[in-house]
């Protein structure tokens, strides 16, 4: 075998090498057990015993050269790889884009029907979750007898305590009034609290937006204009909607607001109960002993005030079938909206 030759092939193998396990490949066939050095060693003692030094010293010196080549080579592949795993950052690639948030339903439909109430003129206030046993019902002509005020109608913070998680945003009208002069035109958006056991319909927590005006000469006919607005900007101007007589303590004369069924236009379906009108909210005008309460003159002064279930609104709106779906966080819902 010609030694000359041997060297030009070991140049060759290692020439066009990529990888680590090639390298090794170029090393067992020429240092393995019965690779090509070993195969030329083997060639030794066949050979005229005055060739023989000489042969096996250039055998020699072809194995020190080959490993000095394959170490080379090794350290060179190394140093290769590092730089091929910082090119692998390829700014041109699509990044992981992190996910955004959007609001909860319930966080629109209050800043659309508030956002209805503003181009009327009305101010957003909120008041304290909270609330005196005087605002929360004295205030608003709730006689002490009254149902609601009762333990199991009312969260009180404590055993004979006068503080209570408010039932409905209806305190805030006597905050507002007992601080403010007339002409006021308010919408109060907040959670309200009642112990009610939880299902389809009901929570223990659910939101309620509140409004009312206050000055000389409101009468029932504001209050139905301003309604009727309201009712077609968020169902839609084809609506109609009606007073049904009701009684509030803090009303007079009280009303509930029914749209006409937004499902089957009025026909009678199972969505409104075949009744074909779907009851929004309740309203009336402001009784004189809440004015008396807030030191008002109710000679002077009239008003009307309305408060609708928010929960409520953005089932019949989004067609939501369990007031539940909307507290439970479950991401497969709330992505719909
Ligand atoms: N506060 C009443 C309720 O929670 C709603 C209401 C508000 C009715 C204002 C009339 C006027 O049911």
């Amino acid at each position: 075998m010609d030694i000359e030759a041997i060297k030009t092939q070991i140049a060759c193998d290692l020439n066009d090498l990529k990888s680590i396990q090639a390298l090794e490949g170029v090393r067992v066939k020429y240092l393995g057990r019965k690779g090509l050095i070993a195969q030329l060693t083997g060639t030794i003692p066949s050979l005229p015993a005055a060739e023989r030094a000489s042969f096996g010293r250039q055998v020699n010196e072809l194995k020190t050269g080959l490993l000095a080549l394959l170490d080379e080579k090794q350290k060179a592949l190394a140093a290769w790889r590092e730089g091929a795993d910082a090119d692998t950052i390829d700014i041109g690639m699509p990044g992981i884009a992190p996910e955004l948030g959007h609001l909860h339903p319930i966080t629109k439909i209050i800043s659309e029907v508030c956002a209805i109430f503003r181009q009327m003129g009305f101010s957003v206030v909120e008041g304290p979750e909270i609330e005196t046993e005087f605002n929360n019902f004295t205030g608003l002509n709730i006689p002490l007898e009254h149902p609601s005020r009762d333990v199991f109608d009312t969260f009180y913070l404590a055993t004979k305590s006068t503080l209570l998680l408010r039932s409905h945003t209806s305190p805030v009208q006597i905050r507002v009034m007992k601080s403010h002069k007339p002409p006021l035109a308010i919408v109060v958006p907040g959670r309200v609290y009642r112990p009610d056991a939880v299902d389809a319909s009901h929570s223990f927590m659910f939101h309620q937006i509140e409004g009312f005006v206050v000055d000389a000469d409101i009468t029932f006919a504001d209050l139905k204009g301003t309604l009727e607005f309201f009712a077609k900007s968020v169902f839609g101007k084809d609506i109609s909607m009606r007073f049904r007589p009701h009684f509030f303590p803090f009303t007079e004369p009280s009303a509930e607001v029914d749209i006409s069924c937004i499902l089957c236009k009025g026909k009678g379906c199972s969505l409104c109960g075949r009744k074909g009108w779907l009851e929004i909210l309740g309203s009336g005008m402001i009784h004189p002993n809440v004015f008396r309460h807030v030191g008002y003159d109710p000679s002077r002064y009239t008003g009307f005030a309305f408060g609708m279930g928010v929960e409520r609104i953005a089932l019949l709106k989004y067609g939501i079938e369990d007031i539940r779906l909307l507290f439970e966080n479950d991401l497969r819902f709330l992505k719909q909206f």
